[in-house]
């Protein structure tokens, strides 16, 4: 049995259920990239997508290289606070590359619908972006991701990298906060 954090309301996705569907994802990344013959450039958004992004390239066989962002829409709070502000940009030139952005959520689309269009700007190749939640109630923006790992509902999520006020971030399974804690 798996020791589940006080503050935790109940688990949503174990361990071993985000692995396996991790594993399939990067069967899709597999797939979708294993014909190219320009560079791919994998971009995790810092800080939430890392526990994702770590597990995943683990088991993915095409070349790439990799590369960050860090941007701040959230404030450590619950609800987006509308804007987005790029604080760490990718120190690789995307110019006729291929691009895969790597997030943790998307939930109002604000984030990804920025970067995307940032991105895009720069004239890659091909631009794709896969997250492992997907948050549709939430939506703001039209936007939709490429690929997904799965569809949650309007509820808010701490663990394996995502945080509730920065911290959290380690827990090995995602799961829903008490509702106490948001009062803290
Ligand atoms: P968006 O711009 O509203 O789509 O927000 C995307 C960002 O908000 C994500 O990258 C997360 O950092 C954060 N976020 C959205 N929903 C949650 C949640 O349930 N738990 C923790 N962070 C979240
Ligand atoms: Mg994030």
């Amino acid at each position: 049995m798996q020791n589940i954090d006080r503050r935790i309301k109940y688990i949503l996705f174990d361990q071993k259920t985000l692995e396996s569907k991790i594993t399939e994802l990067s069967d899709w990344v597999n797939s979708t990239y294993e014909k190219i013959d320009d560079d791919l450039i994998i971009v995790g958004l810092l800080k939430g997508s890392l526990p994702f992004l770590a597990q995943l390239i683990k088991t993915v066989k095409v070349d790439f290289l990799l590369d960050f962002m860090i941007l701040s829409s959230y404030d450590g709070k619950e609800h987006s606070s509308g804007s987005v502000k790029v604080v760490l940009d990718l120190a690789n030139d995307i110019k006729n590359k291929n691009v895969l952005i790597v997030e943790d959520i998307i939930d109002t689309g604000r984030t990804m619908q920025k970067v995307v269009n940032l991105l895009q700007s720069r004239n890659p190749k091909s631009l794709k972006v896969l997250t492992l939640l997907n948050k549709p109630s939430g939506r703001k923006v039209d936007f939709e991701p490429d690929n997904f790992g799965f569809i949650i509902k309007n509820e808010f999520v701490v663990g394996f990298g995502f945080d509730w006020k920065e911290k959290m971030r380690q827990l090995p399974y995602i799961g829903v906060l008490k509702d106490e804690e948001f009062k803290k």
